[in-house]
């Protein structure tokens, strides 16, 4: 079976084609970040007229890549959830609508199962279970992956995602947005020194909370005003909190579950320090730990195709309505009769 995938939940329009024996074939994403920057965050309207605009030439642009047509496509999958709902609408339509003209299965796709499974599509694929770390923008939570569309969500975040904690700092210090990989290179020159809390390491349990070292960091940069080395020094400290709150509870998520896998997906799983001292913390408890490669952390459809073509292969299907939904709880999915087979072969 070969997949093409659509994704438009949010600022990305992105297509892929995933072939269930040479696996992924061609992937494009056209990002609507220029088009966002100047308001300092997505605009919702913005974003669904501009996917409206790009899919169906990157649907073209992809099956080109791929050397395939129309009839090469045995089913298409399409994020149904959760995100901008407009946004979403334009994906979910235009997946339906392809689904229909070339008579093959459309299924939607939960967003954040698409983050889940986007390490799949690497040589090393973790095997299940395994535990998850799911940092967006839109999300920060804890997973217990038991079995493909099996999901225990064991953490989350109260308040801010750990992403928009970045980029909302990022905003603080004059970076432009997104601000997540800006304040993580301007970090680089930062020196330790500043002090901000480690929210909710000192309470029980997995959940998270970064709204108030948002609030510290505010405070920290009205003492130390416009100096470029302060401002570097505070990216610093900043980065750290994060980073210390997130391996701690992440630690005490393999303690608690015992799992020996680790895997750490969505767009703040890019941050190249992040990823360092999860893999010296999980080497240390001789648990082994799985990334997508960078551009497949954030917004794109081959997790998409991913998850959408092993829905495919257990026979799940959409009927002709076009449905999205702005909220969709991760742990209500239905699970699907190959449990545990994750359906991507190289050959
Ligand atoms: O997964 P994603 O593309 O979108 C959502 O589904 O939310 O994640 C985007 C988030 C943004 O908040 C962005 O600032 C953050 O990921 N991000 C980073 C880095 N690269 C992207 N945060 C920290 N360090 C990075 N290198
Ligand atoms: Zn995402």
């Amino acid at each position: 079976m070969r997949v093409l995938a659509l994704e438009s939940s949010c600022d990305e329009s992105a297509v892929a084609v995933l072939d269930e024996k040479a696996g992924l074939l061609a992937h494009r994403l056209f990002s609507q970040i220029a088009l966002h920057e100047a308001y300092g965050g997505v605009v919702p309207e913005l974003a669904s007229r501009d996917h409206l605009r790009r899919l169906l030439p990157l649907v073209e642009e992809t099956l080109k890549a791929a050397d395939s047509t129309s009839a090469d496509i045995g089913g298409i999958a399409y994020t149904a959830g959760p995100g901008l709902i407009g946004a979403l609408l334009t994906g979910a339509a235009l997946g339906r609508s392809l689904a229909y003209a070339w008579e093959v299965p459309a299924v939607g796709v939960h967003h954040l199962e698409g983050h889940l499974l986007a390490p799949m599509l690497e040589q090393s694929a973790p095997e299940l279970p395994f535990l998850a770390l799911l940092v967006s923008g839109g999300h920060t939570m804890l997973i217990d992956v038991q079995a493909l569309g099996r999901y225990q969500v064991l953490g989350e975040s109260l308040d801010d995602a750990a992403g928009e904690a970045f980029d909302k700092t990022a905003k603080l210090l004059g970076l432009p947005y997104p601000g997540g990989a800006h304040l993580a290179a301007l970090a680089e020159n930062g020196r330790p020194g500043i002090k901000l809390p480690r929210p909710m390491l000192d309470r029980p349990g997995l959940d998270f909370s970064f709204s108030g070292l948002k609030t510290a960091a505010q405070l920290a940069l009205g003492a130390s005003g416009p100096d470029a080395q302060h401002r570097a020094d505070l990216a610093f400290a900043f980065q750290e909190a994060i980073v210390d709150t997130l391996v701690v509870k992440t630690s005490r998520a393999l303690e608690q579950t015992g799992l020996e896998r680790l895997v750490v997906a969505g767009g703040v799983g890019a941050n190249r320090n992040l990823r360092e001292r999860m893999r010296q913390m999980a080497q240390a408890r001789g648990a082994e730990v799985f990334y997508p490669r960078i551009e497949f952390c954030t917004d794109n459809a081959a997790m998409i195709a991913v998850a959408g073509m092993w829905r495919l292969q257990a026979g799940q299907q959409e009927d002709l309505a076009i449905r999205a939904r702005a909220r969709w709880p991760l742990d209500g999915l239905e699970g699907a009769a190959n449990q545990g087979k994750i359906p991507i072969k190289y050959e």
